[in-house]
């Protein structure tokens, strides 16, 4: 049998990788030309492209106008919950960013500089992300669903010379200040932040720190457009932080040569988009669909990028995705599937979708958590469009797995994001670090090196880097995540080896939710696991065991576990359940249980294991969770 598109490009980009990315890099503009495609010269930190010289910003957007693009809808803002839809051609955009640039070089912002960017999803927040990206400063954005200590914590990693705020956010009909939270992490926060810049909006007013804070539009105001600068491709673009296996996050590097190829690469290859196409993440500027997919790969590519600042229902109805793909002329939209099983759960019958002409629409790219199969089906059904489930992680920026459209779709295996991406050697590994037959589970590695884009290291830790990715499998890097591959050389994502949970689609460390319940002072001990869950695929449950002699109100210090997780991580965690149990199950040696106690919540048949301590435990906690309406089905 002829061998498809895919297969031929793959076997390249494994055979050949250097060559094979440095056809992709002549897509590129350069300042200067690579020395060295691949450098191995200090393993384990290999580099793409060393030598070489570009600006990121100035691929996204000059190099478009300059070549007859200036015209076209480079970023198409769609806000239902402020009633604006704003548009901004190439021209129109490039100029915005020149000035955001030159406002951040007046307050002394230069190549190498951190800036923190914690805003809601306006323009501004885009703008400056390149703005950044134009003077080769390092941008992290916070998503805004997080709390102050959580951007404290960035900010003391980052370090960061500036930080660019909103005065608010708006969460469908409720106006949510950021300004406090950005008041507290920086009182929380052991580096001294002496600059940040206010986007203040209509809807809320922030009041402003003397000597320290500026309001946005005066801060622009008079400020000279700046000049991309030319940077080495191997320095960081950004950094962003993601949860790892404790309360501290990972500062993911990634940088400028290499992710400028690989993302300009998957816009075709994977998502099957052509210049001058509209392209809709409806994702957030805080998460790295974002990042790729709402910021740098349309605009690297040349196509229209929509910023939805709404909900995937409630803003106003299930139809708003319909309502924004017809108004815009979308070709291709990436969710996570929670927003499909929001939309479902309201329309399940896709009555909205028939208001409005979809005649445009191609594909619908799901990622970010598992996709089950009943969420396919439907969303297939009912579009009548290919449903490409794709797996990927911040790590690496773009799709490790994916069905690629640009190279001629293989057949649909639901359940399975289909087969590793070009550049991505995926491996299933036992713990003897051997590869498992197909369809025996094992924990999911990438041989190394991994492709351009991927991050080379965490930001001023290698050692991190080496210890949370490398040590594992000596000479591959560990995905964190367990699943198998069929005898098709299918890839199948089916649990977490770690404490990482997702819940709507956001990436969670449970074991920094546990770190906020075992600082209660009423608290023994606790374990928080991921619970199913119909909308969001998994809910954080908390079990906690109360101090000997404490007599309170057990109602009470669950509100007050459930207020501090909020306090301390943010809303985006969505901890709402916790509960007062005598007793967690363990193994002998004083391992808590919590792959068993998961599947009790489930509803899932389980064995207790061998080493359990005393298997009544099992029971307790059956009984506790049945009192709370568990397992739900
Ligand atoms: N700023 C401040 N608060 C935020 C926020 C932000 N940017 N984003 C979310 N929050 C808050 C929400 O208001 C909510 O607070 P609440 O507990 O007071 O209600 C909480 O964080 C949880 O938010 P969310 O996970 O969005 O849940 P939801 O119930 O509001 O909405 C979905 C559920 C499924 C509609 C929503 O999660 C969604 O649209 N998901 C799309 C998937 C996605 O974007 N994934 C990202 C990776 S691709
Ligand atoms: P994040 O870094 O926030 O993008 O989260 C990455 C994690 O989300 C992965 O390691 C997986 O656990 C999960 N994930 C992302 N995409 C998929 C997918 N298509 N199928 C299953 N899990 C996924």
């Amino acid at each position: 049998m002829a061998k498809s598109i895919y297969d031929q490009t793959y076997a390249r980009s494994m055979r050949d990788p250097q060559g094979f990315w440095a056809a992709a890099a002549e897509d590129i503009h350069w300042d200067r030309r690579w020395d060295r495609v691949f450098d191995d010269s200090r393993p384990p930190f290999y580099r793409w492209f060393t030598g070489g010289e570009l600006n990121t910003c100035y691929n996204a957007l000059d190099l478009h106008v300059d070549r007859g693009r200036g015209k076209q809808r480079a970023l198409v803002y769609d806000s239902p919950v402020t009633g604006t839809v704003r548009t901004y051609t190439y021209f129109e955009l490039r100029d915005a960013v020149a000035r955001c640039a030159g406002m951040l070089r007046r307050q002394g912002i230069e190549k190498g500089d951190r800036v923190i960017i914690y805003m809601p999803m306006v323009p501004e927040a885009v703008i400056a992300m390149l703005a950044c990206a134009r003077l080769g400063a390092i941008h992290s954005v916070v998503f805004g669903g997080f709390a102050s200590n959580e951007l404290a914590k960035r900010i003391d990693d980052a370090k960061p010379k500036l930080i660019l705020s909103a005065s608010c956010g708006i969460e469908v009909n409720r106006v949510i200040p950021y300004k406090p939270l950005l008041d507290g992490a920086i009182a929380l926060a052991q580096h001294t932040v002496n600059r940040c810049v206010i986007f203040q909006r209509p809807q809320e007013t922030a009041p402003m720190v003397r000597g320290r804070d500026i309001d946005w539009n005066e801060a622009l105001a008079g400020a000279a457009p700046a000049e991309c600068v030319p940077v080495p491709a191997t320095d960081p673009l950004y950094i962003l932080y993601t949860s790892g296996t404790t309360g501290v996050p990972k500062g993911v590097v990634h940088d400028n040569g290499g992710h400028a190829v690989a993302l300009k690469w998957s816009m075709n290859a994977v998502y099957g988009m052509g210049s001058g196409e509209t392209f809709w993440a409806a994702s957030d500027i805080g998460w790295v669909v974002g990042h790729s997919y709402i910021v740098y790969a349309p605009l690297l590519k040349g196509c229209t990028t929509i910023l939805y600042e709404g909900k995937p229902v409630g803003t106003p109805d299930p139809g708003a995705f319909w309502r924004v793909i017809a108004d815009h002329g979308v070709s291709a939209l990436f969710t996570a599937p929670t927003a499909f099983r929001a939309i479902k759960k309201e329309d399940p019958q896709g009555t909205y979708m028939a208001k409005y002409d979809l005649s445009r629409f191609r594909t619908l790219f799901l990622a970010g958590e598992r996709c089950d199969p009943d969420t396919l089906h439907w969303a297939e059904e009912r579009l009548r469009v290919p449903v490409v489930d794709h797996w990927w992680q911040t790590e690496t920026a773009w799709p490790i797995a994916a069905n690629c459209v640009g190279l001629g779709m293989l057949p649909v295996k639901p359940g399975s994001p289909t087969k590793p991406v070009s550049g991505y050697d995926v491996r299933v590994l036992g713990e003897d670090n051997q590869e498992m037959d197909a369809g025996q589970i094992g924990s999911i590695a990438i041989r190394l090196p991994l492709p351009p884009g991927c991050l080379p290291t965490l930001w001023n830790n290698d050692t991190g880097y080496e210890k949370s990715y490398l040590t594992k499998h000596p000479g591959h890097y560990l995905t964190g995540d367990a699943g198998y591959k069929d005898a098709d050389g299918y890839v199948y994502i089916m649990s977490r080896v770690d404490d990482i949970i997702n819940v709507a689609g956001h990436r969670l460390s449970t074991g920094a939710m546990e770190e906020v319940l075992a600082a209660h002072p009423d608290i023994a001990e606790c374990a928080v696991v991921g619970v199913a869950d119909e909308i969001k695929g998994e809910v954080p449950v908390g079990f906690v065991v109360t101090k000997a002699g404490v007599a309170r109100d057990e109602g009470e210090i669950v509100r007050e576990l459930v207020e501090k997780v909020r306090e301390r991580i943010g809303p985006v965690a969505a901890f709402k359940t916790a509960l007062v149990v005598k007793r967690l199950p363990k193994t002998r040696s004083g391992k808590i249980l919590r792959g068993t106690i998961k599947k009790i919540a489930d509803g899932q048949d389980y064995v207790a294991p061998a080493t359990i301590d005393d298997p009544v435990i099992l029971t307790e906690i059956t009984e506790a969770l049945g009192t709370r309406g568990y397992p739900k089905k």
